[in-house]
């Protein structure tokens, strides 16, 4: 797997526009896309990084971070997926980077997916749902999701780089991803829900081959 991870952190180059700023994601399938990035570095202005981890692989190979307030919109988005499904819905956040995720990936006109194959599913779900929520919040959402089927297991020990919690939702088969992301954006206390529906990925490389 860690081969086809390679592939597609190497195949995202192509979508890398001559002079531009790339939104950049967060994983083992991103850090394959950084360290080839590192070879353009003197063609691209810089990143936006999605965590403080890719930050520092950035920083290290020589490629400068950008923040988002002052780039405005970017044109390319590359991240990984912990499972992805036809139409390019993906569940994220098996990283716990998945709020700065979602934020450059609604920054970017194009959101370019790189998984291994093994991320392929028909149905999101059995890969347990990434629920970023305010520390306070978290036996509150834990009951919201317990009152809707799920089982949350709290990541403990686990801070985001916002200083909030993450919740993993086991349990559910997820038949409309979009219906449920708008659902769980209702309750108090969720920052941000590892369904990436409403805005989907537009390209997915699995390896070297788009899907
Ligand atoms: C981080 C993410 C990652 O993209 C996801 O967990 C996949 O990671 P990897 O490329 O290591 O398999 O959403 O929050």
């Amino acid at each position: 797997m860690s081969n086809e991870k390679r592939l597609a952190g190497e195949a995202a180059i192509r979508y890398v526009e001559e002079g531009g700023i790339v939104g950049v994601g967060t994983g083992s399938t991103v850090a394959f896309f950084i360290d080839a990035l590192a070879d353009l570095k003197d063609r691209i202005q810089g990143a936006v990084s999605s965590s403080e981890q890719s930050t520092a692989q950035l920083k290290r190979l020589g490629i400068p971070v950008l923040d988002l307030n002052a780039t405005g919109p970017l044109s390319i988005y590359v991240d990984g997926a912990d499972e992805c499904d036809p139409y390019k819905r993906l569940i994220k956040g098996g990283g716990a980077a998945l709020t700065r995720e979602k934020i450059i990936a609604a920054a970017s006109a194009k959101f370019v997916c790189i998984i291994d194959s093994s991320k392929r599913v028909e149905l999101l779900g059995k890969f347990p749902l990434p629920i970023e929520v305010i520390p306070m919040a978290r036996s509150l959402v834990g009951r919201e999701i317990v009152k809707r089927g799920g089982n949350p297991v709290w990541r403990d020990g686990v801070v985001t780089d916002n200083g909030n919690w993450v919740i993993d939702v086991h349990g559910w088969q997820i038949a409309d991803p979009v219906a449920l992301e708008k659902e769980l954006n209702q309750i108090p206390g969720i920052v941000t829900v590892g369904l990436f529906a409403q805005r989907p990925a537009d390209v997915v490389l699995i390896g070297d081959r788009e899907m």
